[in-house]
């Protein structure tokens, strides 16, 4: 059956680097234009870490910060993907918009953001999400889902009537980039690449083959 799923990209529109040295602004430009197309999820990417035993592993976050050479994402501090970083501080995040027939592809290094611009985050979530972060012992063993609903339910009581705390297991990292590659689809798989790379101190621009 999947031998049989195929798109044919007819047109993710050409790719032009405004400057090679503002890297990310075609990133905020392709997220602008999934927001604009109403795409759900239009600023979710996929991150990858590197665990202690060598193996890659990745999982989706949200984009919710970014500027000229760094963007970032907020997690628990406790998580697995932390503890990777914890030991290697390479990633790699990849961003799809399949209706855009646009991909992107960033390497950097990450690290926490200030305990300042957590707060500052923190504060501006809505208050379910607030207390499932406080809640939530992520990516460890849970018994039952039951448990977790009653686990949220505690720390509602808790905190009737008053903020929610920032817990200290929950955080950021922002990852400066040091590579980023933009796709874009068209017809018979010659697909466009364009990729932007930091080496001796200055940003190098290159076309790929598909
Ligand atoms: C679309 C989408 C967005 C997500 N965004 C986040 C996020 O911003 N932060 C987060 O910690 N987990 C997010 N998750 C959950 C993660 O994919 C993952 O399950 C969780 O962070 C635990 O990962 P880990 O055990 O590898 O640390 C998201 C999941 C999806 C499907």
């Amino acid at each position: 059956m999947v031998r049989e799923i195929r798109v044919d990209y007819r047109d993710g529109g050409p790719i032009t680097v405004p400057n090679a040295n503002k890297p990310l602004e075609l990133l905020k430009d392709w997220i602008k234009e999934a927001v604009d197309n109403n795409l759900i999820e239009a600023n979710a990417m996929c991150l990858s870490t590197v665990s202690k035993d060598g193996f890659p592993r990745s999982r989706m976050v949200l984009l919710k910060h970014i500027n000229d050479s760094e963007i970032g994402f907020f997690t628990n501090l406790e998580s697995d993907k932390a503890h990777d970083i914890e030991y290697n501080e390479n990633v790699a995040v990849t961003f799809f918009w399949p209706s855009l027939e646009k991909q992107v592809r960033i390497l950097g290094k990450a690290s926490e953001f200030s305990r300042e611009i957590v707060f500052d985050y923190h504060n501006s979530r809505p208050r379910l999400s607030q207390i499932a972060a406080y809640t939530s012992f992520q990516s460890k063993e849970l018994e039952s889902i039951g448990k977790l609903d009653d686990e949220f339910r505690v720390t509602e009581e808790k905190f009737k009537d008053q903020e929610i705390p920032l817990p200290n297991h929950w955080g950021g990292y922002k990852i400066i980039i040091h590579s980023i590659e933009y796709w874009s689809g068209r017809p018979s798989r010659l697909h466009e690449r364009v990729s932007l790379k930091f080496i001796n101190n200055e940003w190098i621009e290159k076309r790929l083959y598909p």
